[in-house]
């Protein structure tokens, strides 16, 4: 890798929205980004771009759109989905969710129950926002309930009170079992504490594409948030998924939140490949798989308030290109790296000595936040380390160390970008996450993969049945056409305990 920028055919400093983006480490050479810009013309990038704003059934496996771009198109421009505009529904639930947030008093807890891309989007929003200094909250205790594993369950009970508890359940098919059965519990815990029927019902709200699956679980219809089938779970944040940004911060928040989304789309769509952030992030990791067979790679946000980013960066990624074929079928030879990390600098701590020393190449995004995220006296004073410590950790993996001690060698040449935001708010937050969303599915389109669609995950559920039933039944069971002689001891195993 060359110490200097190599390229001179794209500025390896580029910007969109205050947010910038130095690719310079990646020591990708003017011959190589022009056989990348090459490789995206082949696969008609632009084309595919145009076509996913323009609600095309870019999700070629449910004929599908994937149009969470019109959950943040602030300027109301129509966008058609089977010649009809969908904006005038979208509008309406952002009138809807401001009167909410208007008339929501009282409230001392919410409880927020959904799994996966019910979850991971407004989790993060949640806690990153928190972090912001002098935000505007509610300060209300936004409990996130997701994994069927009555360890969350119990410890949100214990907290939250009762008489002064909302419910959002959360679900676009409304059926995923997890958060059926978590509702199902909270439900009865209403009950057990005295609460009525008609008080229930005033405490549930449902945010679902399944409308009629929400009505007939009890959810008064008033109290039924849409979203549509052309919303893609892990793209979900930005309908009424993201309520709970606008209950605890504002409406208004939470419209600065898709305004810099759709910032970060208009960039998409309309910059030239060269300059484009989503694309350049996209093609410089698609080269270091072709180059270097990179298998992995990590995202570390100097930014505690970002811990959750790479949790949620890991549904978007692994689940929109996690595939071992084509959109026609075909085997490909490349798709989704493993994506991992965590906040920085915590991360050197623990996994860094690996990505320094490690066999294996892992290219990193380090994400920096120019701003401190304090008002104390020790604020600048500690955001001066932070990012000297974010800087310092990508120059010594560039650039290496040799000494005649092989233990103390480090190989260097592991490439790395830097995105670097002015603050950390609702707006720059919805920048970031458009920007990931964008380039996952630039990486979709230079795979040729489908980044839509999750058919990878209903195999485990099936099996899931009978393995449950088999585990309420107890005792010893053989081998079936349902459960191989492994799974079936393991079962016995589990069961001997019982
Ligand atoms: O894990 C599979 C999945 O379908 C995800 O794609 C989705 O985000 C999650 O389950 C939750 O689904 P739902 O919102 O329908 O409950």
């Amino acid at each position: 890798m060359s110490l200097k920028p190599a390229a001179k055919l794209i500025n390896t400093n580029l910007s969109a929205h205050e947010i910038a983006l130095d690719s310079a480490y990646q020591g990708i050479d003017d011959a190589a980004w022009t056989s990348l810009f090459g490789l995206a013309k082949k696969v008609k990038l632009e084309q595919f771009i145009a076509d996913l704003f323009a609600g095309k059934p870019v999700n070629n496996s449910e004929n599908r759109p994937a149009l969470h771009s019109a959950l943040r198109n602030l300027n109301k421009t129509s966008v058609l989905v089977n010649g009809q505009d969908v904006m005038p529904e979208v509008t309406e639930v952002w009138r809807r969710i401001e009167a909410l947030c208007n008339k929501w008093v009282g409230v001392t807890d919410v409880i927020h129950i959904g799994i996966g891309g019910s979850d991971f989007g407004p989790r993060l929003a949640i806690e990153a926002l928190a972090h912001v200094p002098d935000v505007d909250s509610r300060g209300m205790r936004i409990h996130f309930l997701a994994n069927i594993d009555t360890a969350d369950l119990n410890r949100i009970l214990q907290r939250a009170l009762p008489n002064s508890t909302r419910v959002i359940i959360v679900s676009k098919s409304f059926t995923t079992l997890e958060t059926m059965m978590n509702a199902k519990a909270v439900v009865k815990w209403l009950k057990d504490h005295g609460r009525t029927d008609s008080q229930i019902s005033h405490a549930l709200y449902a945010v679902t594409a399944n409308v009629r699956a929400a009505k007939s679980f009890g959810i008064d219809p008033n109290n039924v948030y849409p979203f549509w089938d052309w919303v893609g779970g892990r793209y979900s944040v930005w309908s009424a998924v993201g309520l709970p940004i606008a209950l605890q911060f504002g409406f208004d928040t939470f419209k600065q939140f898709l305004a810099g989304a759709h910032a970060m789309d208009q960039h998409f769509k309309s910059a030239p490949l060269e300059e484009n952030l989503p694309v350049i992030m996209a093609l410089s990791l698609l080269y270091q798989q072709q180059k270097h067979h990179i298998k992995s790679y990590a995202v570390i946000p100097y930014a505690d308030a970002l811990d959750w980013f790479p949790k949620w960066l890991q549904q978007l990624d692994m689940e929109s290109n996690g595939k071992s074929v084509d959109r026609d079928g075909k085997s490909v030879k490349f798709s989704c790296p493993v994506v991992f990390g965590s906040s920085g600098s915590n991360a050197q701590h623990s996994y860094f000595q690996l990505l320094h020393q490690g066999t294996e190449m892992i290219p990193i995004d380090f994400i920096a936040i120019r701003e401190p995220m304090s008002h104390l006296p020790e604020a600048k004073e500690h955001h001066r380390i932070l990012l000297s410590n974010c800087l310092a950790q990508a120059q010594a993996l560039a650039h290496g160390k040799k000494t005649d001690n092989p233990n103390n060698t480090y190989p260097g040449k592991r490439p790395s970008n830097l995105l670097i935001l002015p603050k950390l708010n609702a707006f720059y937050l919805g920048a970031l996450l458009a920007l990931y969303e964008n380039r996952a599915a630039t990486l979709g389109a230079l795979w040729n993969i489908n980044s839509f669609d999750q058919p990878g995950v209903e195999l485990g559920k099936v099996l899931a049945k009978p393995i449950e039933a088999a585990l309420k039944a107890g005792g010893n069971i053989q081998a079936n056409e349902d459960i191989d002689a492994i799974t079936a001891n393991r079962i016995n195993l589990i069961n001997q305990f019982h």
